[in-house]
């Protein structure tokens, strides 16, 4: 069967600016690509304790047989959502299939007709999908910027005072941008959502795990967590597993159960995959303080900064302190040949090109985690650096 002609022409137009995307396998590379920031994915102790965690409710099945609201909602999901809501000292948590399915599920049910979504320009894919599905309006922000955020809500309140009651204003944000590696000022933000009285979601993906003594996330680090109207985090990530939760107050979850339609109109996840959620949080919990595996991911973070700055490679980068780390390298080109030679020296780290980024901010994105060691890291980078210096003198 021939794809249709339109379709068609869309290939060929990636493939004419070499940005065609295509499935690869890397497992025997060096990991600086993965979001398994904490190595949980092949954490044995953590599988064995899942399995435990089955065997101790007695549950063989292998998937869930149906929705959460039919068939689907099996003994685990409870001890799993009361164990997140108070990881995460919220009133709830409601779980559901993927960060990419909490997005959608909240911005398409949550945002009414006649309300406003304001949300950094920079907003993962999922909630902006999520937004297309609303009826709600959405503006975007410019990126971290509390001025900016600030000019929409006073416009909001204007038109407000103006006749048009009755709405509601949501604003969202990332606690870790996923193609940056940046955080927001979020006590910045919160206190103008509270000024304007508008609802706060963050997204807290890439900070779960990772950010906090235990790896709460950077809403419980800073002590917002009563004032957020709601919270996503995800367990792809450093949580090493599959699945996200929305963690929010007891009503709002009535509320999602009821309208989410990501929620409603799905299988459920599988017993096993509840059992290594469980076994993850179990984990962050009962390690010493902070968390061991956070604890050797953020000395990596740490070293790689420094191996950037004592090579003078540092404005090339993004300035973070999370385990995402981005080098700009505009030119799709240019870009994809860094990554080669560095996958042609051991190395996996993926370019990042448009339109995932815009164009001209094609970047390679490093991701750190709690097993590299500090040699891999150096190596790299000075790798890094010799192909980097060989291209100025080249071009000089
Ligand atoms: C910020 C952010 N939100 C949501 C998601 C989606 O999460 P999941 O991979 O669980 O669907 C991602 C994953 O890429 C992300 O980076």
């Amino acid at each position: 069967m021939k794809l249709p002609h339109k379709l068609h022409k869309k290939l060929i137009a990636r493939e004419a600016n070499k940005t065609l995307r295509t499935l690869k396998s890397s497992e025997d590379l060096i990991d600086f690509s993965s979001n398994d920031y904490l190595g949980f994915s092949k954490n044995g102790l953590l599988s064995e304790k899942a399995s435990q965690i089955l065997q101790e409710y007695g549950i063989h099945s292998q998937g869930a047989t149906g929705s959460r609201l039919l068939s689907g909602n099996h003994a685990l999901y409870p001890i799993a959502e009361n164990t997140i809501a108070r990881f995460h000292e919220s009133e709830t948590a409601l779980i559901f299939n993927s960060g990419y399915d909490a997005n959608i599920g909240f911005f398409q049910s949550v945002p009414q007709r006649g309300d406003v979504i304001l949300y950094d320009e920079y907003i993962h894919a999922s909630i902006r999908d999520g937004i297309t599905m609303s009826h709600a309006k959405a503006f975007k922000f410019s990126h971290n910027h509390l001025s900016s955020l600030e000019k929409l809500l006073s416009k909001q309140k204007r038109e407000m005072s103006e006749g048009q009651g009755g709405k509601e204003i949501y604003v969202v944000t990332e606690s870790v941008f996923s193609m940056d590696g940046d955080s927001p000022d979020l006590l910045g933000i919160q206190t103008l959502c509270e000024a304007y009285n508008a609802h706060l979601i963050v997204d807290e993906a890439h900070a779960t795990g990772v950010i906090g003594t235990y790896g709460q996330g950077l809403v419980q680090m800073i002590g917002l967590e009563k004032r957020v109207f709601a919270r996503i985090v995800t367990f792809g990530k450093a949580m090493g597993t599959h699945g996200a939760a929305i963690v929010c107050s007891k009503e709002l979850r009535t509320y999602l159960i009821n309208f989410a339609r990501s929620l409603i109109y799905t299988t459920a996840l599988p017993p096993h995959t509840i059992a290594t959620i469980l076994a993850a949080y179990n984990y962050l919990s009962e390690d010493q303080t902070p968390h061991s595996a956070i604890k050797e991911l953020q000395k990596n973070i740490q070293t790689f900064r420094e191996v950037v700055t004592s090579l003078g490679i540092q404005s090339s980068f993004i300035e973070s302190t999370s385990a995402i780390q981005c080098m700009i390298i505009p030119g799709v080109e240019r870009v994809k040949t860094l990554s080669r030679k560095l996958t042609q020296h051991g190395y996996n780290i993926q370019p990042i090109l448009s339109p995932t980024v815009p164009q001209g901010q094609e970047r390679l994105r490093f991701c750190l985690h709690s097993f590299t060691t500090e040699v891999e890291i150096t190596q790299l980078l000075t790798t890094l650096a010799t192909f980097i210096n060989l291209k100025q003198h080249h071009e000089g």
